[in-house]
C-alpha cells in the first residue's frame, strides 16, 4: 500500500525515465528491493572444521564485526566487503604475495600492504577498481588532492548552467545535479595523476545526494538538500579521505587488475589468494551503481555480462539453470586461481547461502569439490549461521581453506 501511494505522487515522466534507466540495467523498479546484510556472530557459536588450528583463526576472523575505522577503509562504502579483520587475523597464517580476484573495494589489498605484503587485486566492476585504486594511492597524493577539492568546491557553488546526464535527472533536485556536474567538470581540469581520487570522492557522494535509498536499494525517497551543500560534502568527503590515506604506508605497492577471475591472473605466482565471490543470487553488484556510470562517463556493459551469480540471472533463467552456471563459473574461476598458487600456498574462499525465491542455495559443496577439483586440498572450515532479517531466514556463511600440496 505504502509503495502503491509513494508512485502514484511521482510524476509520470519521472517514472518513465526511472523504468528506462532501470530496463537498460535489466532491471526493473521493484526487483531491486533492499539486499541487506546478515547479522554478526560470536566466534565461540561458529562451527570449525579439519585442522584445529586454523579453524580457530578462522572462526575468529568470521565472527569479525567491530567497526573498523583504519586506514582507508571507511572511504566510500562497498557492498558485501569483507570485514577487514577477517583479513587481517588470516595473514600472519600465510606466507609471500596475496592475491584477492574479487577484490571490490580493496580490503584484502589493503590489509596486505599495511602487514607489509605485496598485493595483487581484480574485480569486474569498474567501480571496485576506481574505490580499491583510491584505497590504495600513494599517500603523497593525498596533499594536492585535498588542495584541488577545495577549489572544485568554490567554482561548483557558482550558478553556471552544466549538462546533466539524461538518466540522473529524476533522481535528484535540480541544484544537486548542477552542482555534481560543476564538480565532475572540475575534476576535468586538474592534474591527472589525482583525478582517480577526486573521481572516487565524487562517486562517494552521487548516492547520498540523489533520492536513491541506498547503494543496494533503488527506491526513490525525495528529500531536500539546501543551494551549496553538495559541493560542501565534496570537499568534506576529499578532506576525510586525504587524512586517512595520509595514514597508509606508501610501501609495498599493489597491482590492480580490470578484470574477469575466471580468465585473468597476476603475473607472478602468490602465496595467498583470499578472496569473496559473489554469493549465488544475492546481489546485482554492477546494475547498482547506475549513477555512478552516468556521472563518471562509465561504460558497464562488457562487465554487465561476465557478473557471476548475478541474482538477475537466477530470476530470469530460472533457479536450475542459473545454479549451474554459477557452479560452472566457480569451478572455472578456482581452477583458474589455484593455477598461480605457489607449492604450500593457501586458498581462503568466505563464501555464503544464496537465497533465491526465498529457497536456501548451498554454496558450500560446490565449492569445496571446485577447489578439490583444481588439485587443491581442504584444510580447515568454519561456518557461522547468519540471521538474515530482511529475509527471515538463517544463512550459513563459510571460509573454507585449502592448500596446494608441496
Ligand atoms: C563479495 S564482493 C567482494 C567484496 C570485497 N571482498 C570487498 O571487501 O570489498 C564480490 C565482487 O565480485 C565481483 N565480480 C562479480 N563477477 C566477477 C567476475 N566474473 N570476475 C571478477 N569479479 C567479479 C563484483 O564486482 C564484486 O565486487
Amino acid at each position: 500500500m505504502g509503495k502503491r501511494s509513494k508512485r502514484q505522487n511521482k510524476d509520470p515522466l519521472e517514472l518513465k525515465n526511472m523504468a528506462k534507466t532501470l530496463e537498460s540495467f535489466g532491471l526493473k523498479e521493484h526487483q531491486s528491493d533492499e539486499m541487506k546484510s546478515s547479522g554478526p556472530v560470536e566466534a565461540s557459536s561458529v562451527r570449525q572444521h579439519g585442522d584445529p588450528t586454523m579453524a580457530a583463526v578462522l572462526a575468529e576472523a568470521l565472527a569479525a564485526s567491530q567497526k573498523v575505522e583504519r586506514a582507508t577503509h571507511p572511504f566510500h562504502t562497498y557492498p558485501a566487503r569483507m570485514h577487514p579483520d577477517s583479513a587481517r587475523l588470516i595473514l600472519p597464517h600465510t606466507t609471500g604475495a596475496v592475491h584477492d580476484p574479487f577484490c571490490g573495494g580493496g580490503t584484502v589489498l589493503i590489509e596486505a600492504k599495511l602487514a607489509g605484503r605485496k598485493a595483487f587485486g581484480s574485480d569486474i566492476s569498474p567501480i571496485a577498481h576506481l574505490v580499491a585504486q583510491a584505497r590504495l594511492a600513494d599517500p603523497k597524493l593525498a596533499g594536492p588532492m585535498r588542495k584541488a577539492s577545495r577549489k572544485i568546491a568554490d567554482k561548483a557553488k557558482l550558478r553556471i548552467d552544466v549538462e546533466v546526464p539524461d538518466v540522473c535527472t529524476s533522481w535528484y533536485q535540480h541544484h544537486v545535479a548542477q552542482e555534481l556536474g560543476r564538480i565532475r567538470d572540475g575534476i576535468l581540469e586538474q592534474e591527472p595523476d589525482i583525478q582517480p581520487l577526486l573521481n572516487a570522492v565524487l562517486s562517494s557522494i552521487v548516492v547520498k545526494t540523489s533520492y536513491r535509498k541506498s547503494d543496494t536499494s533503488n527506491k526513490m525517497e525525495k528529500h531536500q538538500r539546501r543551494p551549496q551543500s553538495t559541493a560542501i560534502l565534496f570537499h568534506k568527503k576529499a578532506r576525510e579521505f586525504a587524512r586517512m590515506l595520509e595514514e597508509m604506508p606508501a610501501e609495498p605497492s599493489s597491482t590492480l587488475i580490470h578484470g574477469d577471475a575466471r580468465y585473468v591472473v597476476p603475473p607472478q605466482k602468490v602465496g595467498l589468494v583470499l578472496t569473496s565471490p559473489p554469493y549465488p543470487g544475492v546481489y546485482d553488484y554492477l546494475p547498482m551503481h547506475q549513477l555512478r556510470y552516468a556521472w563518471l562517463g562509465i561504460e558497464p556493459e562488457d562487465s554487465l555480462v561476465r557478473e557471476i551469480g548475478a541474482r538477475r540471472n537466477f530470476r530470469s533463467k530460472g533457479r536450475t539453470d542459473a545454479l549451474k552456471q554459477w557452479m560452472e563459473d566457480t569451478d572455472q574461476w578456482i581452477k583458474m586461481q589455484a593455477s598461480i598458487l605457489e607449492p604450500g600456498g593457501a586458498m581462503i574462499i568466505v563464501v555464503g547461502d544464496g537465497l533465491v525465491a526465498g529457497k536456501l542455495v548451498d554454496a558450500l559443496y560446490p565449492t569445496t569439490e571446485a577447489m578439490k577439483a583444481a588439485g587443491l586440498e581442504i584444510f580447515a572450515r568454519a561456518s557461522a549461521d547468519r540471521p538474515d532479517h530482511a529475509r527471515n531466514a538463517i544463512r550459513i556463511e563459510h571460509m573454507v581453506m585449502a592448500v596446494k600440496p608441496a
